[in-house]
């Protein structure tokens, strides 16, 4: 590669992220070839220009003008790659698309992925914030991932005890700056059993020839009627974590709710909801400037057009402290500002 000529500048990123925030990046790199990588940290490092990594621009809120390089994760390819007694090892490479390759584990017969189809951005992204729908997560079924330590210039493999798997969380989200994901594989179980604890599928279970493939179709169908879809209403899925507290910090809420949505932990803390939190809080539908939260479903930050970063840091800190002030809950964005 050369790294002069396939810099490409002033790059327009307003198309590479879900909430079609305006934003700029002194320079743009698509890394086709895990090769890539040491090169373009030699130029960057050569220009004194930081780098940062994207995948589907699906869980960032990019700043409008960013002083570095931004290298978009474009590797391609997903194969089934090991099977074992009890599982079968599928691989894929950073830039596929998540969705893609749910459709295609389902194709080849393969249940375990269904109940997180949809969910937009990139396989490389999906273990960064542990992605999450219907009762799943990317931990349940994760086995390992390839790695690129920035610290070290080296490629390592993950396991999945490495990667601190927790709600919405990782190594990777923790220390942003140092890894990179350039493949994960995945251990789908041979003897599938479909995953129904959630409300919206629990009916099926009365369906005696359920497959993956229709478990998937209700999951689009369920996500369809709720999240506005990015295209036509940017946003990042959910603005923030469902917080985690403690039972006395839940006990005013409840005591006012008591039919508030609250789910025990292994922990005994509770699980609030917070569109449940924001919708109570006066807040669905609510706009500030181009901004606003969505009058579909209240977790939900929507670009009406026009938007930047800075419209949706104050969007965020003043549905944090409206909630704040109403019942006492901090909530936490889940997108990460780059
Ligand atoms: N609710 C409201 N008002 C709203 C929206 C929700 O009161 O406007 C309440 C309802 O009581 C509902 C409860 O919140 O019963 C939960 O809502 P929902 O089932 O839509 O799930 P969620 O907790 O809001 C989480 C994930 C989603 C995932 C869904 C389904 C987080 C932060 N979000 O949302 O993930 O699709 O469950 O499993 O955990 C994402 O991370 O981007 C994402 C979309």
């Amino acid at each position: 590669m050369n790294p002069q000529a396939s810099l490409i500048p002033d790059f327009d990123l307003s198309s590479r992220n879900t909430l079609a925030l305006r934003a700029r990046s002194r320079f743009g790199i698509a890394i086709e070839n895990a090769a890539q990588l040491p090169i373009l940290f030699a130029e960057a490092a050569r220009r004194a220009l930081p780098v940062r990594v994207l995948g589907g621009g699906s869980n960032v809120v990019l700043a409008a003008d960013f002083d570095g390089i931004t290298a978009l994760m474009a590797t391609r390819g997903k194969a089934i790659i090991e099977q074992r007694e009890d599982v079968t090892i599928i691989e894929a490479q950073a830039g596929e698309t998540w969705h893609d390759l749910v459709c295609w584990s389902v194709e080849q017969g393969l249940g375990g992925l269904e109940n997180l189809a949809l969910i937009p951005g990139t396989a490389g992204a999906a273990p960064v914030q542990n992605i999450g729908a219907y009762g799943a997560e990317l931990a349940d079924l994760f086995e390992s991932a390839m790695v690129y330590d920035r610290n070290s210039g080296g490629t390592t493999s993950f396991t999945r005890a490495d990667c601190a798997f927790a709600y919405r969380h990782s190594v990777f989200k923790e220390d942003k700056d140092r890894y990179i994901v350039l493949s994960i594989r995945l251990a789908l179980p041979r003897d599938w059993r479909p995953n129904l604890n959630f409300a919206g599928l629990a009916e099926l279970a009365d369906d005696p020839a359920l497959t993956p493939q229709s478990v998937m179709e209700r999951v689009i169908a369920l996500r369809q009627s709720k999240l506005p879809d990015w295209r036509l209403h940017p946003n990042a899925g959910s603005f923030f974590q469902n917080p985690i507290v403690s039972a006395e910090m839940a006990a005013p809420l409840l005591a006012e709710f008591p039919a508030a949505p609250h789910f025990p932990q292994p922990d005994g803390r509770l699980k609030l909801s917070a569109g449940w939190l924001i919708e109570k809080s006066g807040l669905k539908g609510f706009r500030l400037g181009p901004v606003g939260i969505s009058d579909r479903h209240a977790l939900v930050v929507v670009n009406h057009g026009g938007g930047q970063q800075a419209d949706i840091a104050a969007l965020a800190n003043h549905v944090k402290s409206t909630v704040r002030t109403r019942f006492g809950v901090q909530l936490h964005e889940e997108p990460v500002f780059l």
